[in-house]
């Protein structure tokens, strides 16, 4: 079994034993891709479970030694962070790693990229947040960054549990779709709907 096939099985059973719902295959591979045609250094994701993005994030010829120099993962359960230390990340990976448990804060985030700017945001939380957060890391965000938000389509799914969500998500496509500081994609047919935004 190869590094990146073990690390998949290890993030896998965390997942399952945690009930953590995970980034489907399908955007999980748009994630690679999009990692091996930017390149990006800086990587942030808002709800990172147990890091499954970071596995998704590594490059098959390259995959024990990542080609980006940081990768935030914000998580505000304690038990995915008790999971993540228990993966046996090679050392080459661990140390680009850091993992901010607790609410998502931008203060936090500043505070470990020392003033990089950020290539790639992963948009995977709290669904009513994700206005918010998109917010507060724009000005962080290097011109020509990319966000990638899962789950956008959920106001056509069951999951949607809550008017609110389906709401805040009517909001988000409506305002950022007209927001002149994007350029927004909106793909409803990947997995839960899958939204892209690159700075212009
Ligand atoms: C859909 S799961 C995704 C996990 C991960 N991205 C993956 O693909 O395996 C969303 C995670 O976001 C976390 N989360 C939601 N809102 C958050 C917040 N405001 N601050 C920190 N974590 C949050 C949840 O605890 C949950 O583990």
């Amino acid at each position: 079994m190869d590094i990146l096939e073990s690390l998949h099985t290890q993030v896998d059973l965390h997942n399952i034993k945690l009930n953590i719902p995970t980034l489907s295959n399908e955007v999980g591979e748009l994630l690679r891709f999009f990692v091996s045609l930017h390149r990006p250094k800086i990587i942030v994701e808002f709800g990172s479970g147990i890091g499954a993005s970071v596995l998704w994030s590594l490059l098959k010829d390259h995959k024990d030694e990542p080609t980006w120099q940081q990768f935030v993962l914000t998580e505000r359960r304690e038990d995915c962070f008790e999971s993540f230390q228990q993966i046996n990340w090679p050392i080459e990976i661990y140390k680009k790693l850091c993992f901010i448990q607790g609410e998502w804060n931008i203060h936090k985030i500043t505070e470990v990229i020392q003033g990089c700017s950020i290539q790639l945001f992963l948009v995977d939380g709290q669904k009513n947040q994700y206005r918010k957060v998109i917010e507060e890391i724009y000005p962080l965000l290097s011109k020509q960054g990319l966000i990638l938000i899962d789950n956008t389509n959920w106001l056509e799914t069951q999951k949607a549990k809550s008017k609110n969500v389906v709401s805040c998500l009517q909001d988000m496509h409506e305002s950022l779709s007209k927001d002149p500081r994007f350029y927004y994609v909106f793909l409803p047919k990947i997995a839960d709907g899958l939204s892209l935004l690159v700075k212009v």
